[in-house]
């Protein structure tokens, strides 16, 4: 096994630990002693460059790591059975937040579960009890319950439960024409403990309780609209069960900024069954409307960052891959690099679109401080938006 990488990290280690001994961290040279380990740090990551040799594996791929071949192979079995032979479907959306809520489960001052360790996986008749785990799967119906479509593959791997359900989230989200080709960290320990309950955000939460929990696990705002980026491959399942697979925007098929256009349209109905709890007016027949998505787009804490994102691909993107970076390895250390094994995505180039009938004058404006990009109107009447199809045992 090539160690390289982890040779290069505790070296860094070893050089760190000295400096900190030998200098009294204290106000004055506090500065100067940041200064000096982010000097060390720059030498070790030039090291590590050069010290990392790509490999060919022996199944001809080529990575950075050798220790990330293994996952080649896996990488195709996830995409076999566990994603259709690589769709951007209801199993790709899942696990994009089955990530979410296994890494959630951290808080940066301790107490609130390991993170991105796969507990959600292992641990799941506790995690699932949870009075919010009753969004993540239905426990009436049956219909969304990823953690039993992805166990048995999961077991067939080989790899731990953190590596599983980051990598299939990472997968997932590759199989998402425009989607950033996320990186995918290797070597997670097997989880400890189930994450404690009241971890994952809510629909019905404030703006406030939002933001605070996730800086309380160590996201800023700006960095918690980028994660909600993912709304634009999401479907609800059982904010209203009589309507499962309803979808968040009109191209849930595309990781594109249609969500953070069409959640600040004026809504005028409910898709389903009239109101439901966490949901709120929809624009557009077909489509569901979650109310922290419509809060969060309009609270002048994060309206900004919300409306920076409509039709600014490059940016959504290379925020939101920020910010899975992070999430992705909440909790975890002395991780291999193994990105290379990501497929890489389709891009789009495409600007996107008013839905048909739909204008600037349909637009909640909230973040008057920058100006709305002018967008084209799709042809025609306005649509209803099918369902995406839900996979049932
Ligand atoms: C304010 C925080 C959030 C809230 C309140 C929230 C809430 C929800 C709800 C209620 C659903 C529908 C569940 C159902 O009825 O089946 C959903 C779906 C989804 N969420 Fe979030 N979410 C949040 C943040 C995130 C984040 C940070 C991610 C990923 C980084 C994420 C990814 C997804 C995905 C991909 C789906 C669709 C799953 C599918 O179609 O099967 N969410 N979310
Ligand atoms: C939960 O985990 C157990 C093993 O701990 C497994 O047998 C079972 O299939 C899992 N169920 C779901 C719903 O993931
Ligand atoms: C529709 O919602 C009402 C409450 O608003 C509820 O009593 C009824 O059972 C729901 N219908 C279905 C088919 O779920």
């Amino acid at each position: 096994m090539d160690s390289s990488l982890e040779g290069s990290k505790s070296n860094s280690e070893f050089l760190l630990f000295p400096l900190l001994n030998i200098f009294q961290v204290n106000e004055m040279v506090f500065a100067r002693l940041t200064s000096l380990i982010s000097v060390v740090l720059a030498a070790s990551q030039i090291t590590s460059a050069a010290l990392t040799k790509r490999v060919t594996c022996s199944t001809g791929h080529v990575t950075a790591n050798a220790a990330c071949c293994k996952l080649f192979p896996i990488v195709d079995k996830i995409q076999q059975d566990l994603f259709d032979g690589g769709e951007c479907g209801e199993e790709a959306h899942s696990a994009l937040r089955l990530a979410f809520h296994d890494a959630i489960g951290f808080s940066i001052h301790g107490g609130k579960g390991g993170g991105a360790d796969g507990s959600i996986l292992i641990f799941n008749a506790t995690e699932e009890a949870f009075r919010i785990r009753s969004y993540l799967t239905d426990a009436n119906g049956g219909i969304d319950d990823i953690t039993s479509r992805q166990f048995p593959v999961f077991q067939e791997t080989g790899l731990t439960a953190g590596d599983f359900v980051h990598l299939a989230a990472a997968i997932g989200t590759a199989n998402c024409p425009g989607a950033p080709r996320l990186q995918f960290m290797f070597g997670r320990p097997a989880p400890r403990a189930p994450a404690p309950d009241l971890t994952v955000p809510e629909p019905t939460d404030s703006v406030t309780a939002i933001l605070e929990r996730f800086a309380d696990a160590g996201f800023s705002a700006r960095e918690a609209v980028a994660l909600l980026s993912s709304h634009t491959i999401a479907a609800a399942d059982v904010v209203d069960p009589t309507i499962p697979g309803t979808p968040f925007d009109s191209t849930v098929g595309t990781f594109d900024s249609q969500v953070f256009l069409e959640v600040l349209l004026k809504g005028s109905l409910f898709p389903g069954n009239g109101s439901q709890p966490g949901e709120v007016l929809s624009p557009l027949h077909g489509e569901m409307r979650l109310q922290s998505d419509f809060l969060i787009a309009r609270d002048p804490r994060t309206a900004c960052f919300w409306q920076e994102k409509i039709n600014n691909q490059a940016l959504m993107v290379s925020e939101f891959k920020a910010a899975m970076a992070k999430l992705q390895v909440l909790g975890q250390r002395n991780l291999i690099d193994c990105s290379d094994v990501v497929p890489v995505p389709k891009t789009l180039t495409t600007p996107i679109k008013f839905p048909a009938s739909f204008s600037r004058r349909d637009v909640d404006i909230a973040c008057p401080q920058l100006p709305f990009p002018n967008l084209a109107t799709v042809a025609g009447p306005a649509p209803t938006i099918p369902p995406v199809y839900v996979y049932s045992q």
